[in-house]
Protein backbone atom coordinates (compact mmCIF):
# COMPACT_ATOMS: atom_id res chain seq x y z
CA UNK A 1 0.00 0.00 0.00
CA UNK A 2 2.84 2.34 1.15
CA UNK A 3 4.86 1.52 -1.82
CA UNK A 4 1.59 2.04 -4.31
CA UNK A 5 1.20 5.57 -2.83
CA UNK A 6 4.90 5.87 -3.15
CA UNK A 7 5.34 5.10 -6.94
CA UNK A 8 2.22 7.28 -7.93
CA UNK A 9 3.37 10.16 -6.49
CA UNK A 10 4.33 12.77 -8.72
CA UNK A 11 7.99 13.53 -10.08
CA UNK A 12 8.67 16.79 -7.80
CA UNK A 13 12.62 17.77 -8.51
CA UNK A 14 13.31 17.60 -12.35
CA UNK A 15 16.86 18.16 -12.07
CA UNK A 16 20.16 18.71 -9.51
CA UNK A 17 23.26 19.76 -9.99
CA UNK A 18 25.70 17.64 -8.22
CA UNK A 19 30.01 18.57 -8.75
CA UNK A 20 30.13 19.02 -12.35
CA UNK A 21 27.12 17.76 -13.50
CA UNK A 22 23.91 18.71 -14.52
CA UNK A 23 21.25 15.92 -14.37
CA UNK A 24 17.74 15.39 -15.46
CA UNK A 25 15.80 13.13 -12.07
CA UNK A 26 13.73 10.65 -13.70
CA UNK A 27 11.18 9.68 -10.68
CA UNK A 28 9.65 10.78 -7.51
CA UNK A 29 12.49 11.18 -4.46
CA UNK A 30 10.59 12.34 -1.32
CA UNK A 31 12.87 14.91 -0.34
CA UNK A 32 11.44 16.72 2.77
CA UNK A 33 9.98 19.95 2.39
CA UNK A 34 10.48 23.00 1.26
CA UNK A 35 13.15 20.81 -0.99
CA UNK A 36 10.72 18.95 -2.32
CA UNK A 37 8.98 21.77 -3.75
CA UNK A 38 12.02 22.94 -5.93
CA UNK A 39 12.45 22.12 -9.53
CA UNK A 40 16.21 22.01 -8.83
CA UNK A 41 18.14 21.18 -6.04
CA UNK A 42 22.14 22.02 -5.43
CA UNK A 43 24.40 19.30 -4.26
CA UNK A 44 27.49 18.62 -2.54
CA UNK A 45 29.05 16.28 -4.17
CA UNK A 46 30.65 15.08 -0.91
CA UNK A 47 28.06 14.97 2.14
CA UNK A 48 25.39 14.72 -0.61
CA UNK A 49 23.78 17.52 1.19
CA UNK A 50 21.05 19.61 -0.14
CA UNK A 51 20.41 23.15 -0.96
CA UNK A 52 17.59 25.20 -2.79
CA UNK A 53 20.38 27.82 -4.22
CA UNK A 54 23.54 27.81 -5.73
CA UNK A 55 24.72 30.32 -3.41
CA UNK A 56 24.36 28.44 -0.21
CA UNK A 57 25.84 25.62 -1.86
CA UNK A 58 28.89 27.93 -2.35
CA UNK A 59 28.94 28.99 0.78
CA UNK A 60 28.76 25.33 2.28
CA UNK A 61 31.37 24.18 -0.20
CA UNK A 62 33.89 26.94 1.13
CA UNK A 63 33.54 25.42 4.43
CA UNK A 64 33.26 21.48 3.57
CA UNK A 65 36.45 20.04 4.16
CA UNK A 66 35.45 16.73 2.88
CA UNK A 67 37.10 15.67 -0.64
CA UNK A 68 35.14 11.97 -0.42
CA UNK A 69 32.33 10.20 0.91
CA UNK A 70 32.52 9.45 4.80
CA UNK A 71 33.42 6.12 5.25
CA UNK A 72 36.73 3.75 4.41
CA UNK A 73 38.55 3.78 1.39
CA UNK A 74 38.22 -0.20 0.92
CA UNK A 75 39.30 -0.45 -3.04
CA UNK A 76 41.89 1.70 -5.13
CA UNK A 77 42.61 1.13 -8.87
CA UNK A 78 45.95 -0.04 -9.62
CA UNK A 79 48.33 3.39 -10.72
CA UNK A 80 48.31 3.07 -14.89
CA UNK A 81 51.25 1.21 -16.35
CA UNK A 82 54.05 2.74 -16.70
CA UNK A 83 54.38 5.05 -19.99
CA UNK A 84 54.61 2.60 -22.93
CA UNK A 85 56.90 3.85 -25.66
CA UNK A 86 55.40 1.86 -28.11
CA UNK A 87 52.02 3.46 -27.40
CA UNK A 88 51.53 6.68 -29.64
CA UNK A 89 49.71 9.45 -28.44
CA UNK A 90 48.89 7.55 -25.14
CA UNK A 91 46.97 4.71 -24.57
CA UNK A 92 42.69 5.50 -23.25
CA UNK A 93 43.15 4.59 -19.40
CA UNK A 94 40.09 4.62 -17.48
CA UNK A 95 40.74 7.58 -14.68
CA UNK A 96 41.56 5.88 -11.36
CA UNK A 97 38.92 4.70 -8.92
CA UNK A 98 38.08 3.75 -5.34
CA UNK A 99 35.72 2.43 -3.44
CA UNK A 100 34.31 3.55 -0.34
CA UNK A 101 32.44 1.52 2.65
CA UNK A 102 29.92 3.19 4.17
CA UNK A 103 28.03 1.89 7.50
CA UNK A 104 24.83 3.31 7.51
CA UNK A 105 24.64 3.28 11.12
CA UNK A 106 27.81 5.64 11.58
CA UNK A 107 27.23 7.55 9.07
CA UNK A 108 23.50 8.13 9.03
CA UNK A 109 22.61 11.77 7.45
CA UNK A 110 25.35 11.07 4.52
CA UNK A 111 23.53 7.66 3.92
CA UNK A 112 20.22 8.75 3.81
CA UNK A 113 20.88 11.54 1.65
CA UNK A 114 22.80 9.11 -0.86
CA UNK A 115 19.23 7.17 -0.81
CA UNK A 116 17.04 10.29 -1.66
CA UNK A 117 19.86 11.32 -4.56
CA UNK A 118 19.33 7.98 -6.00
CA UNK A 119 15.65 7.79 -5.78
CA UNK A 120 15.52 10.08 -8.28
CA UNK A 121 16.71 7.27 -10.68
CA UNK A 122 15.04 4.43 -9.23
CA UNK A 123 11.49 3.66 -9.51
CA UNK A 124 10.90 1.04 -6.91
CA UNK A 125 12.74 1.25 -4.03
CA UNK A 126 11.50 2.51 -0.50
CA UNK A 127 14.41 2.54 1.50
CA UNK A 128 15.13 6.28 2.87
CA UNK A 129 15.66 6.43 6.36
CA UNK A 130 16.06 3.19 8.25
CA UNK A 131 19.73 2.66 6.91
CA UNK A 132 21.41 1.39 10.16
CA UNK A 133 20.98 -2.32 8.77
CA UNK A 134 22.54 -1.25 5.52
CA UNK A 135 26.60 -0.68 4.51
CA UNK A 136 27.15 1.26 1.26
CA UNK A 137 29.67 0.55 -1.20
CA UNK A 138 30.35 4.05 -3.05
CA UNK A 139 32.46 4.15 -6.13
CA UNK A 140 34.30 7.45 -7.05
CA UNK A 141 36.58 8.80 -9.69
CA UNK A 142 39.74 10.28 -8.69
CA UNK A 143 41.21 13.74 -9.72
CA UNK A 144 43.18 15.94 -8.19
CA UNK A 145 40.46 17.97 -6.51
CA UNK A 146 38.68 14.61 -4.95
CA UNK A 147 36.70 11.27 -4.81
CA UNK A 148 33.62 12.49 -7.57
CA UNK A 149 30.97 10.09 -6.78
CA UNK A 150 30.23 7.66 -9.55
CA UNK A 151 27.62 5.26 -8.40
CA UNK A 152 27.12 2.92 -5.33
CA UNK A 153 25.63 -0.32 -3.96
CA UNK A 154 23.66 -1.33 -1.03
CA UNK A 155 23.64 -4.13 1.32
CA UNK A 156 21.84 -5.21 4.05
CA UNK A 157 24.67 -5.87 7.39
CA UNK A 158 21.97 -9.34 7.84
CA UNK A 159 20.28 -10.45 4.70
CA UNK A 160 17.89 -13.00 5.75
CA UNK A 161 17.34 -13.98 1.92
CA UNK A 162 21.02 -14.19 1.38
CA UNK A 163 21.28 -11.48 -0.85
CA UNK A 164 24.36 -9.85 -1.67
CA UNK A 165 23.06 -6.03 -2.86
CA UNK A 166 19.92 -4.17 -2.08
CA UNK A 167 19.88 -1.28 -4.64
CA UNK A 168 22.41 -0.33 -7.61
CA UNK A 169 22.96 2.58 -8.99
CA UNK A 170 24.84 4.01 -11.48
CA UNK A 171 24.70 8.54 -11.59
CA UNK A 172 23.40 9.07 -15.54
CA UNK A 173 26.63 10.82 -16.53
CA UNK A 174 28.62 7.58 -15.68
CA UNK A 175 25.55 5.37 -17.06
CA UNK A 176 27.34 2.96 -19.89
CA UNK A 177 31.10 2.74 -19.30
CA UNK A 178 30.73 -0.35 -17.65
CA UNK A 179 30.49 0.97 -14.37
CA UNK A 180 26.95 -0.91 -13.12
CA UNK A 181 29.30 -3.97 -14.62
CA UNK A 182 31.92 -3.27 -11.93
CA UNK A 183 29.77 -2.71 -8.85
CA UNK A 184 27.70 -5.98 -9.74
CA UNK A 185 31.63 -7.85 -9.82
CA UNK A 186 32.32 -6.10 -6.91
CA UNK A 187 29.00 -7.65 -4.97
CA UNK A 188 30.16 -11.03 -5.85
CA UNK A 189 33.85 -10.60 -4.69
CA UNK A 190 32.51 -9.28 -1.39
CA UNK A 191 30.30 -12.73 -1.47
CA UNK A 192 32.96 -15.09 -2.32
CA UNK A 193 35.16 -13.27 0.36
CA UNK A 194 32.27 -14.15 2.98
CA UNK A 195 32.26 -17.89 1.39
CA UNK A 196 28.45 -17.69 0.28
CA UNK A 197 26.84 -17.22 -2.60
CA UNK A 198 24.61 -14.06 -3.30
CA UNK A 199 21.77 -12.91 -5.27
CA UNK A 200 20.48 -9.10 -6.13
CA UNK A 201 17.19 -7.89 -4.15
CA UNK A 202 14.04 -8.48 -5.91
CA UNK A 203 12.64 -6.72 -8.03
CA UNK A 204 15.17 -5.56 -10.80
CA UNK A 205 14.74 -2.79 -13.03
CA UNK A 206 14.75 -3.23 -16.49
CA UNK A 207 18.28 -2.20 -16.82
CA UNK A 208 18.70 -3.76 -13.21
CA UNK A 209 17.80 -6.95 -15.04
CA UNK A 210 20.05 -6.38 -18.49
CA UNK A 211 22.92 -5.89 -16.29
CA UNK A 212 22.50 -8.93 -14.57
CA UNK A 213 21.93 -10.60 -17.20
CA UNK A 214 25.36 -9.31 -19.14
CA UNK A 215 27.09 -9.99 -15.84
CA UNK A 216 26.18 -13.45 -15.03
CA UNK A 217 26.22 -14.53 -18.73
CA UNK A 218 30.24 -13.46 -18.92
CA UNK A 219 30.81 -15.10 -15.45
CA UNK A 220 29.69 -18.66 -16.36
CA UNK A 221 30.68 -18.64 -20.08
CA UNK A 222 34.11 -17.70 -18.62
CA UNK A 223 33.92 -20.23 -15.89
CA UNK A 224 32.80 -23.24 -18.83
CA UNK A 225 35.81 -22.16 -20.98
CA UNK A 226 37.64 -22.58 -18.14
CA UNK A 227 36.88 -26.03 -17.16
CA UNK A 228 36.82 -28.11 -19.66
CA UNK A 229 35.88 -30.45 -17.75
CA UNK A 230 32.40 -30.90 -17.15
CA UNK A 231 30.58 -29.19 -14.78
CA UNK A 232 27.82 -29.26 -12.27
CA UNK A 233 25.11 -25.89 -11.83
CA UNK A 234 26.66 -26.31 -8.12
CA UNK A 235 30.07 -26.18 -9.50
CA UNK A 236 29.66 -23.14 -10.95
CA UNK A 237 27.31 -21.10 -8.15
CA UNK A 238 30.92 -21.82 -6.28
CA UNK A 239 32.86 -20.69 -8.38
CA UNK A 240 30.84 -17.71 -9.20
CA UNK A 241 29.22 -17.08 -5.76
CA UNK A 242 25.95 -16.82 -7.99
CA UNK A 243 22.89 -18.45 -6.77
CA UNK A 244 21.95 -21.56 -7.99
CA UNK A 245 18.53 -20.36 -9.69
CA UNK A 246 20.48 -17.37 -11.62
CA UNK A 247 23.30 -19.95 -12.75
CA UNK A 248 20.32 -22.01 -14.07
CA UNK A 249 17.76 -19.07 -16.03
CA UNK A 250 21.06 -17.74 -17.59
CA UNK A 251 22.38 -21.28 -18.98
CA UNK A 252 18.42 -21.56 -20.36
CA UNK A 253 18.55 -18.14 -22.10
CA UNK A 254 21.42 -19.41 -23.72
CA UNK A 255 20.00 -22.51 -24.86
CA UNK A 256 22.96 -24.50 -22.63
CA UNK A 257 20.58 -26.47 -20.00
CA UNK A 258 18.86 -29.86 -20.90
CA UNK A 259 16.69 -32.00 -18.43
CA UNK A 260 17.31 -35.58 -17.73
CA UNK A 261 15.15 -36.97 -15.48
CA UNK A 262 14.36 -34.31 -13.65
CA UNK A 263 18.11 -33.41 -13.35
CA UNK A 264 19.43 -30.13 -14.95
CA UNK A 265 22.31 -30.82 -17.38
CA UNK A 266 24.61 -28.68 -18.64
CA UNK A 267 24.76 -29.49 -22.47
CA UNK A 268 27.80 -27.67 -24.08
CA UNK A 269 30.61 -28.03 -26.12
CA UNK A 270 34.19 -25.51 -26.31
CA UNK A 271 32.99 -24.34 -29.84
CA UNK A 272 29.56 -23.70 -28.49
CA UNK A 273 30.95 -21.21 -25.64
CA UNK A 274 33.93 -19.92 -27.39
CA UNK A 275 31.06 -18.70 -29.95
CA UNK A 276 28.69 -16.98 -26.80
CA UNK A 277 31.90 -15.38 -25.94
CA UNK A 278 32.36 -13.49 -29.39
CA UNK A 279 29.05 -12.40 -29.63
CA UNK A 280 29.65 -10.56 -26.07
CA UNK A 281 33.32 -9.26 -26.77
CA UNK A 282 32.56 -5.76 -26.89
CA UNK A 283 31.11 -5.44 -22.89
CA UNK A 284 32.92 -2.66 -21.03
CA UNK A 285 34.91 -4.84 -18.31
CA UNK A 286 36.97 -2.50 -15.23
CA UNK A 287 38.85 -5.33 -13.63
CA UNK A 288 38.74 -5.68 -10.28
CA UNK A 289 42.53 -6.01 -8.57
CA UNK A 290 41.10 -8.31 -5.88
CA UNK A 291 45.33 -7.77 -4.57
CA UNK A 292 43.79 -4.08 -4.00
CA UNK A 293 40.90 -5.01 -2.00
CA UNK A 294 41.28 -4.70 1.69
CA UNK A 295 37.80 -6.06 3.53
CA UNK A 296 36.71 -8.16 6.16
CA UNK A 297 32.60 -9.65 6.49
CA UNK A 298 30.33 -7.24 8.80
CA UNK A 299 30.75 -8.69 12.29
N1 LIG B 1 19.99 0.36 -22.64
C1 LIG B 1 20.41 -0.88 -23.01
N2 LIG B 1 21.39 -1.55 -22.37
C2 LIG B 1 21.98 -0.93 -21.35
C3 LIG B 1 21.59 0.36 -20.90
C4 LIG B 1 20.56 1.01 -21.61
N3 LIG B 1 20.17 2.25 -21.27
N4 LIG B 1 22.36 0.69 -19.85
C5 LIG B 1 23.19 -0.33 -19.62
N5 LIG B 1 22.96 -1.31 -20.53
C6 LIG B 1 23.65 -2.60 -20.63
C7 LIG B 1 25.06 -2.38 -21.14
O1 LIG B 1 25.12 -2.41 -22.54
C8 LIG B 1 25.80 -3.52 -20.50
O2 LIG B 1 25.60 -4.70 -21.23
P1 LIG B 1 26.85 -5.41 -22.00
O3 LIG B 1 27.91 -5.60 -20.93
O4 LIG B 1 26.29 -6.70 -22.47
O5 LIG B 1 27.28 -4.47 -23.05
C9 LIG B 1 25.11 -3.71 -19.18
O6 LIG B 1 23.81 -3.14 -19.32
C10 LIG B 1 25.85 -3.05 -18.03
O7 LIG B 1 26.31 -1.79 -18.45
P2 LIG B 1 27.19 -0.88 -17.51
O8 LIG B 1 27.77 0.24 -18.30
O9 LIG B 1 28.16 -1.74 -16.77
O10 LIG B 1 26.10 -0.39 -16.48
P3 LIG B 1 25.74 1.10 -16.00
O11 LIG B 1 26.92 1.73 -15.36
O12 LIG B 1 25.08 1.84 -17.08
O13 LIG B 1 24.73 0.76 -14.81
C11 LIG B 1 22.62 0.36 -13.87
C12 LIG B 1 23.65 -0.11 -14.90
C13 LIG B 1 23.24 0.41 -12.50
C14 LIG B 1 21.45 -0.63 -13.83
C15 LIG B 1 22.13 1.77 -14.33
O14 LIG B 1 21.45 1.64 -15.54
C16 LIG B 1 21.26 2.49 -13.32
O15 LIG B 1 21.75 3.02 -12.34
N6 LIG B 1 19.92 2.54 -13.57
C17 LIG B 1 18.99 3.26 -12.74
C18 LIG B 1 18.82 2.58 -11.39
C19 LIG B 1 18.42 1.12 -11.55
O16 LIG B 1 17.55 0.77 -12.30
N7 LIG B 1 19.09 0.25 -10.77
C20 LIG B 1 18.83 -1.16 -10.72
C21 LIG B 1 17.63 -1.42 -9.87
S1 LIG B 1 17.45 -3.13 -9.41
C22 LIG B 1 18.28 -3.27 -7.91
O17 LIG B 1 18.71 -2.27 -7.40
C23 LIG B 1 18.49 -4.61 -7.26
Amino acid sequence: EKEHQEKTKVKNIQGVELGRHEMDTWYYSPYPEPYASCHKLFLCEYTLKYFRKKKTLLRHLAKCTLRHPAGDEIYRSPPPPANDPTVVGGAVTNPPISMFEVDGKKSKVYCQNLCLLSKLFLDHKTLYYDVDPFLFYVLCEKDAQGYHIVGYFSKEKNSAEGNNLACILTLPPYQRKGYGRFLIAFSYELSKKEGRVGSPERPLSDLGAVSYRSYWTREILDVLREHKASLSIKDISDKTAIRTDDVVKTLESLSLIKYWKGDHIISVTQKIVEEHLKTIATQKNIEIDLNRLHWAPYR
